[in-house]
C-alpha cells in the first residue's frame, strides 16, 4: 500500500472515531468515571452548580487547567448545557478571567464553586462564586458577582464582597453583640471555640464585612434567593437573603451551626423542610459529610448526622469526594442527585465527578454508592 494511501486510511478511522464518540449517547451516570461532554472531552465544570432554564440544564463550574496551575482561575467559569443529565454539551466559558492586571478577576486569582440562579423580575442570570483575590492566598474570603443576559453568559463581572457588614446575625443575642474577647486565645482551645461561637469573628469583621468561601446558592418557592457560605473562618456557615433582583445581600442574615467547622454547603428543600448537606474542613482532601434540618430556611437547624452510608471508608470520606450541589429532578420531583468532587489539586483538570441518588430513610436523607446509575 502506498503511504498517501495508507495515511488516507488512518486519518478515516481517526474521523469515524471521533464522530462515534461525539454521536454516542450516554445513558447512564458513572460516579468517578471519565465524564465526556459532546466533544468527547472529559467536563471541565469543578464546583459545580446546576440551573434547570426554559426546559434545558446548565451545569456551571470552575475550568481547570492540568497541574497545580489548575488550583487557581486560569481560563473562568465553564457552562454546559443538556436536556437529559446525562449528556452535556460544551458551550464554553460563561465568565472568563481577565488579562487586566487591575482587574479583580485577572488569571491567577481563586474562583470557586460558581453558582448561577435566575431572576424572573430583572430577566437577567446572576452568578455568584467564591472569590480569592490574586497573591492573597484564600485571605480575602469574598463571593463575587457576575450577571448575563444569556444562561450561557457571557456574565459580566460586577463587583466582589464581604458580605453583611455591620450587621449582627439575626440569630445574635443582646448579650452576644455586648461581648468583648481576651485578646490571646488560644486557636483550637476550648475557649476558642466557645468564643468563636459566640461570635469572635463576626465582631472582628463587623466593620469590614464578613468573610465568604465555600458558597452555594437556593432559590426558594417564593422567588426569595438565598446565598448560604464558610464564614468567620471557616468555622460558621452564613444563610443570608438575597435582594430582589438577586445582585445585592439585605443585610439579614443567620449563623448556623457555631463553629461547627462545615464547609461545601448544598442545600434542597422536600415537604416543606431545608436540607443542608456538608462537608468537613480538609482542604482538597476528602472527609465526612454531615447533614441538618430545619423547618424554616433562617432555622433553627438540627443536625441529623452523615448522610453516606457503605464501608467506613465510603462513609469517612464521602466516597471520597466533596458535596457541591443539589439537584431535585424537575422531571420527577421527589428525586434528588447528590452532586459531589473527587478533587486532584496535583492535575487539577483530572477531578472527577461523583453524583449519586440522595434518598429518604426514616425522614433522614441517605446517599449509598452506586458506580453506574439512571434516573427513576
Ligand atoms: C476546600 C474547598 C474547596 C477549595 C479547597 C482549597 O476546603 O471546599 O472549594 O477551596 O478547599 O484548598
Amino acid at each position: 500500500m502506498k503511504p498517501i494511501k495508507n495515511l488516507a486510511i488512518i486519518a478515516f478511522v481517526l474521523m469515524s472515531m471521533g464522530s462515534m464518540a461525539q454521536n454516542s449517547k450516554l445513558r447512564s451516570f458513572t460516579p468517578g468515571a471519565i465524564w465526556p461532554d459532546n466533544k468527547g472531552v472529559h467536563i471541565n465544570a469543578h464546583g459545580g452548580g446546576l440551573l434547570e432554564f426554559d426546559g434545558a440544564y446548565y451545569w456551571y463550574g470552575e475550568h481547570k487547567i492540568e497541574g497545580k496551575a489548575g488550583n487557581r482561575a486560569m481560563v473562568g467559569v465553564h457552562v454546559y448545557s443538556s436536556n437529559d443529565l446525562y449528556n452535556w454539551k460544551d458551550e464554553g466559558i460563561a465568565l472568563a478571567v481577565s488579562e487586566n492586571p487591575e482587574s479583580l478577576i485577572v488569571k491567577g486569582c481563586i474562583i470557586e464553586r460558581p453558582k448561577v440562579i435566575y431572576n424572573a423580575k430583572t430577566k437577567k442570570f446572576v452568578m455568584w462564586f467564591h472569590h480569592e483575590l490574586k497573591g492573597m492566598g484564600y485571605s480575602a474570603a469574598k463571593t463575587g458577582l457576575a450577571v448575563a443576559d444569556s444562561p450561557t453568559g457571557p456574565f459580566e463581572y460586577i463587583h466582589s464582597v464581604n458580605p453583611n457588614a455591620v450587621q449582627w446575625p439575626l440569630n445574635f443575642t443582646a448579650e452576644q453583640k455586648q461581648m468583648s474577647f481576651p485578646e490571646e486565645l488560644k486557636s483550637w482551645s476550648e475557649e476558642w471555640l466557645e468564643a468563636v461561637a459566640d461570635g469572635l469573628f463576626i465582631h472582628r469583621d463587623f466593620e469590614k464585612g464578613q468573610m465568604a468561601r465555600d458558597m452555594t446558592l437556593f432559590v426558594d418557592e417564593d422567588g426569595k434567593a438565598y446565598h448560604i457560605h464558610a464564614s468567620e473562618e471557616n468555622l460558621t456557615l452564613h444563610i443570608s437573603e438575597l435582594n430582589d433582583e438577586y445582585t445585592a445581600f439585605t443585610d439579614r442574615y443567620v449563623a448556623v451551626m457555631p463553629a461547627g467547622h462545615n464547609e461545601a454547603p448544598a442545600i434542597f428543600k422536600k415537604d416543606g423542610k431545608y436540607y443542608l448537606i456538608a462537608s468537613g474542613c480538609t482542604g482538597w482532601a476528602p472527609n465526612a459529610a454531615r447533614s441538618f434540618v430545619a423547618d424554616q430556611i433562617f432555622g433553627p437547624w438540627t443536625s441529623l448526622g452523615n448522610p453516606c452510608r457503605g464501608s467506613e471508608e465510603q462513609v469517612e470520606t464521602t466516597f471520597d469526594s466533596q458535596s457541591t450541589y443539589i439537584l431535585e429532578n424537575p422531571e420527577n420531583p421527589g428525586e434528588f442527585i447528590f452532586m459531589a468532587d473527587r478533587w486532584a489539586p496535583d492535575n487539577a483538570i483530572d477531578g472527577r465527578y461523583i453524583w449519586l441518588p440522595l434518598e429518604f430513610e426514616d425522614d433522614k436523607p441517605v446517599i449509598n454508592w452506586n458506580s453506574e446509575w439512571t434516573l427513576k
